[in-house]
């Protein structure tokens, strides 16, 4: 089978590092993809918002299925448009995935299915939201409604932080549409987790847990990345547990959308924050985490084509699928600056300095001039390991972590502190 992925983070390298190893994939394209997956298949110069262009190289192409890694384009559409074209694709189409680009829907479509999430209201007026706001309790969570890459949640300790998010979203619009409504919402206290499912529309098949590392500075300090790293699975959350939030989230969830006629056939990734009162959604993801899937792909047994066709082709049920009974972890070499500006064209070194098969470096923000890697990004590289303990796999990823350099490089040095204790 011809196979394609859009995107060009760790993400889709991890994807296609694990589909290489089928033996019914023949070829292997990403669009654009990254230094690092034009070692494994073929990168081609079209951008996937360019719909007309797609459907066209597709076709041309003779594509069997085609993989879809970030929000973005499931939001502009990009499944609904190759389905229309006979093309098989795995993601949701543009009203299933509303559960993640847009926050104020994803809220309502809790409430009225039962599951458990934050207390919230939704403002697209800036007095109301004001007004709203003076009679609550800090800290307050303040969310723009659409898509923000990563940066359209801002917790407030005071009302003063609390007032100049509002102002910025709904006034000063600095995240344009994205901004134009926001959600209020209580502050959850507890531990944060990221659960995942293949989800062929009616069945679905759970993930691991896994931990991911959202701040740039060490002890969760500082401002928000894409994720630093992530390590699963989390051996504090018992099967138990994953069965409760089975349960109470992921099936009410793809039961709620089929219902209204949103049929959800991908990836649904919910952030769950664990409280007193139990587990409760802090937003929905709509495809593959980025770095969870870094580690997840290090853990999956089953040939990841098999799932994939089996999603598309409604067969989710007939499938049992493997984990390995091991630990994974990820480290993210980030651009010195980032989440702010940073350079990129830097020369990296050390590449060849795996220490053995259990370290597997996947790339993200590169690229290859003149046969050499160069950081193209803010995040540049992640490197995982597996092994029989998380503080085993950890010790590898880091040894690795040391030998690859960069001028600038910066990674967190507490990757699953949280998750050993
Ligand atoms: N109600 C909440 N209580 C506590 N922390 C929250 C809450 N909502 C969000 N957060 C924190 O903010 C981060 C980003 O929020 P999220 O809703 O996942 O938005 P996005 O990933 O789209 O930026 C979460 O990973 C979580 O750490
Ligand atoms: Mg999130």
């Amino acid at each position: 089978m011809k196979l394609l992925i859009l995107g060009s983070g760790g993400r889709e390298h991890a994807l296609g590092w694990k589909l290489r190893q089928s033996n019914k994939i023949k070829e292997l394209y990403f669009l654009p993809g990254n230094a690092g997956t034009s070692q494994i298949g073929v990168n081609v110069g079209i951008d996937p918002s360019n719909h007309k262009k797609l459907i066209d190289w597709v076709k041309d192409n003779k594509i069997d299925l085609v993989v879809v890694g970030p929000d973005q384009y499931l939001a502009e559409g990009v499944v609904d448009t190759l389905q229309k074209a006979k093309i098989r694709a795995f993601g949701p189409t543009k009203v299933a995935s509303e559960i993640e680009w847009s926050k104020s829907f994803a809220k309502k479509f809790m409430v009225e299915n039962n599951i458990p999430t934050a207390r919230f209201k939704e403002f697209s007026n800036l007095n109301k939201a004001l007004k709203y706001i003076s009679k609550q309790t800090l800290p307050l969570v303040v969310k723009a409604d659409g898509l923000a890459l990563g940066k359209g949640v801002v917790i407030a300790h005071s009302f003063t932080e609390a007032r100049k998010a509002i102002k910025e979203m709904l006034a000063d619009k600095i995240f344009g549409k994205a901004g134009a409504k926001v959600v209020i919402e209580e502050y959850l206290e507890g531990r944060e987790i990221s659960i995942h499912a293949f989800s062929d529309g009616k069945t679905i098949k759970m993930f691991p847990a896994s931990q991911d590392h959202k701040q740039i500075g060490e002890d969760d300090t500082g401002p928000n990345t894409g994720g630093m790293g992530t390590v699963s699975p989390l051996h504090w959350v018992s099967p138990k547990l994953m069965k409760e939030i089975e349960k109470k989230v992921v099936i009410p969830t793809i039961k709620g959308l089929e219902k209204s006629g949103r049929k959800f056939v991908g990836i649904l990734y919910p952030g769950i924050m664990l409280t007193k009162d139990g587990p409760k959604v802090i937003e929905f993801n709509a495809r593959f985490g980025d770095p969870e899937t870094q580690t997840y792909m290090r853990l999956l047994d089953t040939d990841l084509q098999e799932i994939l066709l089996a999603c598309v082709q409604g067969k989710l049920s007939k499938l049992n699928i493997r984990w390995k009974r091991q630990y994974a972890s990820c480290v993210v070499l980030a651009s010195g600056g980032y989440p702010g500006k940073y350079h990129t064209g830097i020369q990296i070194s050390g590449m060849d300095k795996t220490i053995d098969r259990s370290v597997v470096v996947f790339h993200a923000g590169t690229k290859i001039e003149n046969g050499r890697f160069l950081t193209n990004g803010g995040r540049v590289l992640n490197i995982t390991a597996i092994d029989k303990t998380l503080k085993k796999s950890l010790d590898r990823a880091y040894k690795t972590a040391s030998l690859i350099n960069f001028q600038g490089k910066q990674f967190r040095k507490d990757i699953g502190r949280k998750a050993l204790s």
